[in-house]
């Protein structure tokens, strides 16, 4: 098994923390088969954001904006959880005040057996009126010819657009746990995204211990306490494991 440095001591911290927060990015489902946003093989590398992931975007062409969250639900639900996404299911149930705060829409982190998840862009378990917010479950393809809702709105993806808002009451959990955290571990995100990093960079309690986990250097790096060099699915495993090993 490859040496990571800095797990021993920030296995040490995890131990002593009675609070955490988790922030997770697209390269934790990575080894699930996932691809990220960017970097090679990014869909932001292939697919024209705004055409997709806009209010705009969906305004001009529904369908077109359907058809691709409609493929990305059936390749998520095609997916498995990794033993990242394990590791902290696992961390959760023995730690007292846990948060996990995850970008993703992808459920990999609640099929894993997380629990208290905050999806911060929202999910692909179910569409949205854009009008009066009325929800129904998608358990497939989105049929297109039920797009026009009662109210006169068009269903949506349940996902956090370009230009729009976190949903206010998960944003506000988010920023007390990373406030109350001991710890606050960030995971495969590139950091770049607003304002799901700042929880990271700016706002963590001042005493807060920050480890991230990642194979690159991020714009998160600079934040961190320790940074793991490393993928989700090799070092978080190792790093919520209580038993001193080989690892120190
Ligand atoms: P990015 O594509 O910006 O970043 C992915 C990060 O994962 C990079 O820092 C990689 O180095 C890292 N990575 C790659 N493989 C990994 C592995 N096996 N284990 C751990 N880390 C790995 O994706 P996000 O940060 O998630 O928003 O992007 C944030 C948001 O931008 C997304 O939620 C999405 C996107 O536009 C919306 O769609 C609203």
């Amino acid at each position: 098994m490859d040496a990571v440095d800095g797990l021993a001591p920030a296995r040490a911290r995890l131990l002593a923390a009675g609070s955490v927060c988790v922030l997770t990015g697209s390269g934790i489902s990575v080894e699930s088969g996932l691809p990220t946003f960017r970097g090679a093989g990014g869909l932001w590398r292939t697919h024209r954001v705004e055409e997709l992931a806009s209010p705009e975007g969906f305004a001009r062409d529904p369908r077109l904006v359907w058809t691709w969250y409609d493929e990305r639900r059936a390749v998520h639900d095609r997916a498995k959880p990794n033993a990242g996404h394990l590791a902290l299911a696992k961390l959760e149930r023995r730690v007292a005040d846990f948060t996990l705060a995850t970008q993703n829409v992808d459920s990999l982190h609640l099929r894993a057996g997380s629990q208290n998840v905050l999806e911060l862009h929202g999910h692909l378990r179910e569409a949205r009126c854009d009008r009066c917010g009325a929800r129904r479950p998608l358990e497939g393809p989105f049929p297109l010819d039920e797009i026009e809702h009662a109210c006169g709105g068009r269903f949506r993806p349940d996902i956090v657009w370009f230009g729009e808002g976190l949903p206010a009451a998960l944003w506000s959990a988010a920023i007390e746990a990373v406030a109350r955290a001991d710890v606050v571990i960030a995971v495969g995100t590139s950091g770049v995204v607003q304002p799901a990093a700042s929880l990271f960079t700016h706002l963590v309690g001042s005493q807060t211990f920050t480890i991230e986990v990642n194979p690159e250097t991020s714009a998160l790096s600079p934040h961190a306490d320790i940074v793991l060099y490393g993928t989700a699915a090799s070092v978080l495993p190792r790093l919520v494991e209580t038993e001193r090993g080989k690892d120190g």
